[in-house]
């Protein structure tokens, strides 16, 4: 089995409002990427890196990726206006093309474990398609826009979806040529599979798999490695 890896990390971080993209900021002195890259640098099935960033950011990467040994890493792609824009970028590259499963992971999660790599891809292995979820804590409810609740959704039913995703490489290159060729978009890439008519599996997430998008993430984020140490 052949992994490449790719890191989406070319969002600007608008909703966090640095002036810095966020992906790129500090966390307890490693920047937020080069900690997701490391999930993924750590994971033994994975092969290679690619990772999409924003205009301007390729140098600063190459040279981040060598002072903290993301050895893995074999390209970095300019990404696009939306998410799935850089994970196309991503795909169009050799090392993307020579893959048998792509793993796709956020640069927003730094702390995904090699475990979990590992449990996506043997799921993706074995089904085609496979992503980390967890049953909410919480009741759900649909919303409409004027407040009032429009329906309850069985929790039981219900999955948060994390990163990393691992698709056969085939399923993921022809389930964004075909969202590409309606007009599709998607917050996630299984969405894009799912729309093509593919299954996509569900394995167990990791609590701590934090997404980091607000100031507030972060301040938690601090405090778990605070307490790590
Ligand atoms: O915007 P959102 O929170 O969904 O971003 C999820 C991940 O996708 C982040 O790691 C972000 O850097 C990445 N992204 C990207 N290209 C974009 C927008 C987001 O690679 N144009």
């Amino acid at each position: 089995m052949s992994v490449v890896g790719i890191l989406a990390a070319a969002g600007r971080g608008e909703r966090f409002g640095a002036h810095v993209p966020k992906q790129f900021l500090p966390l307890r002195g490693i920047p937020l990427l080069i900690r997701a890259a490391q999930c993924l640098q750590e994971a033994e099935a994975v092969a290679e890196i690619v990772a999409a960033v924003p205009p301007g950011y390729q140098e600063l990467l190459q040279r981040w990726a060598e002072e903290y040994g993301v050895q893995k890493l074999s390209r970095i792609v300019t990404g696009g206006e939306h998410r799935q824009d850089s994970v196309r970028a991503a795909l169009e590259t050799p090392e993307v093309q020579r893959a048998e499963l792509v793993l796709v992971h956020d640069a927003a999660r730094p702390f995904a474990t090699a475990a979990l790599v590992e449990r996506v891809l043997r799921a993706a292995q074995q089904h085609g398609a496979a992503v980390p979820g967890l049953p909410p804590a919480e009741t759900i409810k649909k919303v409409a826009p004027t407040g009032e609740v429009v329906q309850t959704l069985a929790r039981e039913q219900l999955r948060r979806i994390q990163t990393p995703q691992a698709f056969r490489r085939e399923w993921l290159v022809a389930a964004h040529a075909h969202a590409r060729r309606l007009g599709l978009s998607a917050t996630d890439d299984a969405t894009l599979v799912e729309l093509l008519g593919f299954p996509v599996v569900v394995v167990e997430g990791e609590l701590l798999n934090l997404k980091l998008t607000t100031p507030e993430d972060w301040r938690v984020a601090e405090a778990l490695l605070q307490a790590e140490q």
